[in-house]
């Protein structure tokens, strides 16, 4: 991945990096920061999981004041490059493993876009179901979109994946209830999601995502 525009290609199929800027500026608008109430959260920390090339990272950076990321690839590099470019200078980007090391009830807003539909387990699920209700300050909210299928939970073999196929399909029920283990109870919720929001509802128009915002039980 020699150019910047290849790099974040990688993540989210693009051709030049204003291209990626401005789907990132879209899809913060119009879905990961598009519910009620988000323009009252206190804007001290975000955190989103699985953070890719960066583009997300440096959407909340002009809302928050520190833009933390966690992500389990090994070109962070690339990622600090392409933040460097946009000039942000409030993001921090944490390996999974370094993750227990934010403190509890520190992020006022989690969000996760493209990201558990890539996992292999639901393992991986809960690890973060977890780490999302011991992060989240009071009141805050965590926004997770995630792989949906119809009917409980379908897991695609390794040998079958290939480059940005999903791997990983929950019945959006069944997430909610997941979450609810974890002390996170569900505001709001689309199981069916448009692919492109600017395109009427249809059978053609049909993202693979569902999406949920959680919140603590406790608050
Ligand atoms: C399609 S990219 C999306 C990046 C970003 N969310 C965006 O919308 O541009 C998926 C990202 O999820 C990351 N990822 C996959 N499994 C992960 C895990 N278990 N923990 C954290 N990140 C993970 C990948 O490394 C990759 O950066």
């Amino acid at each position: 991945m020699e150019t910047m525009v290849e790099f974040l290609n990688w993540f989210d199929a693009t051709t030049s990096v204003e291209s990626t800027v401005a789907k990132a500026r879209s899809d913060w608008r119009s879905r990961i920061a598009a519910f009620e109430g988000y323009a009252d959260l206190p804007k001290e920390r975000s955190l989103e999981i699985g953070f890719g090339g960066g583009r997300l990272v440096a959407q909340a950076s002009k809302d928050f004041t520190e833009a933390v990321g966690v992500d389990i690839h090994e070109a962070f590099h690339r990622t600090r490059e392409f933040l460097a470019l946009q000039d942000v200078q409030n993001a921090r980007l944490l390996h999974r493993d370094e993750l227990p090391s934010l403190t509890h009830g520190s992020c006022n807003f989690i969000y996760s876009f493209i990201v558990f539909q890539h996992f292999d387990t639901m393992e991986e699920v809960d690890f973060y179901l977890d780490q999302c209700a011991r992060l989240l300050a009071p009141g805050g909210r965590c926004h997770i979109f995630f792989g949906r299928t119809d009917a409980g939970v379908r897991v695609v073999d390794a040998k079958d994946f290939t480059k940005r196929a999903c791997s990983l399909f929950i019945e959006p029920p069944l997430f909610r209830e997941r979450a609810a283990r974890f002390g996170l109870k569900s505001l709001e919720y689309e199981d069916r999601m448009r692919r492109d929001i600017t395109r009427p509802e249809g059978p053609d128009n049909v993202s693979v995502q569902a999406r949920v915002l959680l919140a603590r039980v406790a608050d």
